[in-house]
This record gives C-alpha cells, sequence and structure tokens, in this order.
C-alpha cells in the first residue's frame, strides 16, 4: 500500500515580539521566574486586524511551495485549531478561499493542542483510503484573543502563529504511526468557559472573564509529563521501533520542564530533543508544525531520520506519531 508522507513544511509566526520583561511591567512576575519555570523567553503576538486563517494561509503557502504543489492539486484542508476566526464558517475555508484551491474540501478540528496530530490521522487515513491524493494539515492559533493579560499563572506562557505541512502518497518512506487518545474525565483541567452552547455569551461572562482561557496549571504540568511518556511510548510500540532509535524528539511546545522531563523518562539524549519553545511559548496545535518546519528549514532532520512526536491537549487529549523523514 505504501506509505503517506510530509512532502512539504511551512511555518509564519507574527513580528511582534512579548518578552519576558515586557510581562514585568503588566503583571507580578520576573524573567528569571518564567525562564526557570516554563524556558520561555519570548512569544509572538500578531496584530489586531490578524485572525488565524490569515496566519495559516501564509504558513499554507510555504508548505506548498516547499512540496512543490499547486493549490489547484489540493484535494482537503484539515485545520486544527481552539481559536477559529469564527465558530463558524469554518476557518479552512477562509484559507481554501485565499490560497484558491478551488478543488479542496475544508474542515477545521477540535482537539486542544494535540489538533495538529489528530489532523495528521485524518488526512493520512483518507489518503489510504483512496479518498485524497494531497491534503494540507494545518494548525493554527491566536491564543492571545482568549488570553487574560492580568492572569500571571496562564498569560506568560502562551503566543500566537501557524504551521502547516503537504501529506502525500510515497512509495519508500512516511508517517510510521499515530497514536490518539483522550481524557474528557478531566474536561476543566483547561478551558475556555463561556461562549460556546452550555454557557454563550453575556454581559456577566464577559465581566466574569469567561471568554478568557482558565488553566489548572499544576494539575496540567503532571498530566503533561505522564500523558506525553504514555503516547510516546504508544507511537514507538506502534511503529515496531526502539526508543533508542529515535533520532529528534518533537514534543508539544508547552514547557521545557516538562518536555525535559519526558526526555528523560524516555532515555533519550538532550541533543535529540527539539525545543523552540524559548521563542514561542505554548502555541497549542501551531506548535508541533512550527517546530517541525524549523527543525527542517535548520538541518535538524535528515533523510531516513526517525522522528517522534507527542502532545497533549485541553480535553485532556493525546496525540503522537512517529515519522521516517
Ligand atoms: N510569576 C510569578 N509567580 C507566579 C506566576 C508568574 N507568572 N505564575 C504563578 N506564580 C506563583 C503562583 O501564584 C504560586 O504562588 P503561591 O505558592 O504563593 O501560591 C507559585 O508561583 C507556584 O505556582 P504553581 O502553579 O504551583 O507553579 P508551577 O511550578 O506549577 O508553574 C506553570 C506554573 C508554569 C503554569 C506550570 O504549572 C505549567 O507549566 N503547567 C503546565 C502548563 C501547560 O503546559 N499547559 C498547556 C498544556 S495543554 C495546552 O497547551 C493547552
Amino acid at each position: 500500500m505504501g506509505f503517506v508522507k510530509i512532502t512539504g513544511t511551512g511555518s509564519y509566526t507574527p513580528d511582534r515580539i512579548l518578552s519576558n520583561q515586557d510581562f514585568e511591567k503588566m503583571v507580578d512576575t520576573s524573567d528569571e521566574w518564567i525562564r526557570t519555570r516554563t524556558g520561555i523567553v519570548e512569544r509572538r503576538i500578531a496584530e489586531p486586524q490578524v485572525a488565524s486563517s490569515d496566519m495559516a494561509y501564509e504558513a499554507a503557502l510555504k508548505a506548498l511551495e516547499s512540496a512543490s504543489i499547486d493549490p489547484a492539486d489540493v484535494d482537503g484542508i484539515i485545520l486544527g485549531t481552539v481559536t477559529p476566526d469564527y465558530i463558524f464558517p469554518a476557518t479552512s475555508c477562509f484559507v481554501q478561499s485565499r490560497l484558491g484551491a478551488k478543488n479542496a474540501f475544508a474542515f477545521d478540528l477540535l482537539a486542544g493542542c494535540s489538533g495538529f496530530i489528530y489532523a495528521l490521522q485524518v488526512g493520512k487515513s483518507m489518503i489510504e483510503a483512496g479518498n485524497a491524493e494531497n491534503i494540507l494539515v494545518i494548525g493554527a492559533e491566536t491564543l492571545s484573543r482568549i488570553t487574560d493579560y492580568k492572569d500571571r499563572s496562564t498569560c506568560i506562557l502562551f503566543g500566537d502563529g501557524a504551521g502547516a505541512a503537504v501529506l502525500s502518497k510515497s512509495e519508500k518512506s512516511g508517517i510510521l504511526s499515530i497514536f490518539l487518545g483522550a481524557n474528557g474525565d478531566d474536561w476543566e483541567k483547561i478551558i475556555l468557559p463561556a461562549g460556546g452552547s452550555r454557557t454563550p455569551a453575556s454581559e456577566e461572562t464577559v465581566q466574569n472573564g469567561l471568554h478568557y482561557l482558565k488553566m489548572k496549571g499544576n494539575d496540567v504540568f503532571k498530566e503533561g509529563v505522564k500523558g506525553l511518556e504514555f503516547a510516546s511510548l504508544e507511537a514507538i510500540r506502534k511503529a515496531d521501533i526502539t526508543t533508542a532509535q529515535v533520532d529528534l524528539f518533537i514534543p508539544h511546545q508547552a514547557n521545557y520542564r516538562i518536555m525535559d522531563a519526558v526526555r528523560r523518562r524516555l532515555n533519550l539524549s538532550p541533543e535529540k530533543l527539539f525545543v523552540n519553545v524559548d521563542k514561542y511559548g505554548n502555541t497549542s496545535s501551531a506548535s508541533v508544525p512550527i517546530a517541525l518546519d524549523e527543525a527542517v528549514k535548520s538541518g535538524r532532520i535528515q533523510e531516513d531520520d526517525l522522528i517522534l512526536f507527542a502532545v497533549i491537549g485541553s480535553g485532556f487529549t493525546f496525540a503522537s506519531a512517529v515519522i521516517k523523514w
């Protein structure tokens, strides 16, 4: 049957930088606290007129260029996001229109930070089933729009950006395994409380700040380490490789301490861990595809390398994958 392969990658992050020093002027925090607790130094923030689809479009354009694929040859666009332009229409439809991908279906997928890997699985399965040849998979977030810049326990963590990948058939190598999971029991640990059908927008929800992301950081930290280790081992097992064979580990860029703890649990050497959380903070579903694009463009990934991805996101959702490049 062959493989489904990532044939091109692209990413986009806004120019505007919000540094730890900027936060020292906004909330009771310090550069030292943020660096040592999270590994984050700065994050990118979209200009007010920019929405998730704008960044998704830029990332998608670069991914198509690097895959040498014409927009007309894209059969589908699957976009993971927790910060769509609107609840509907789907953010992916704006991308489809701007790209002129006139033969593509388009839909969004909501799986918290795991959105990109979930989308990868859906795209891969559709290509394997013969329903599509080229699928654009995107993660795009404007988390600054749902961040409470008065809450020091969350505001220092998040940033904006988008990453994209083109999926196509391949004879030689490609995605070896994907593992997806969920634990809805812990739904309240990371949540955007208002604006949905449970708690629609009202004067009261606005007054109470319920349109901002809420997170029980310490619980998420512990769940993050356990969940990322579990998901990593599942993808490794399904790919029928050993942990020692992994050439590069690209975990969700949420917190350096979480990533490094998982790396140690997996017994991987520090050089095998890809880190860019220092530059972008947590960009949710955009985190893995931005990291992948940077790893490819900076030469950290060579042909035949085995890449391990692992993500945990709100839900909770878990997702991981092993790819032979
Ligand atoms: N500056 C200074 N002090 C702070 C700050 C801050 N920015 N934020 C919290 N504190 C204080 C707290 O108020 C608390 O003070 P107290 O002891 O007087 O009550 C103290 O620091 C310790 O707070 P904790 O929450 O226990 O700190 P912790 O070491 O857990 O670090 C952090 C907090 C960084 C949020 C951590 O829990 C974390 O990274 N969690 C995981 C977050 C994450 O990865 N989320 C995303 C995963 S899923 C997704 O991407 C949506």
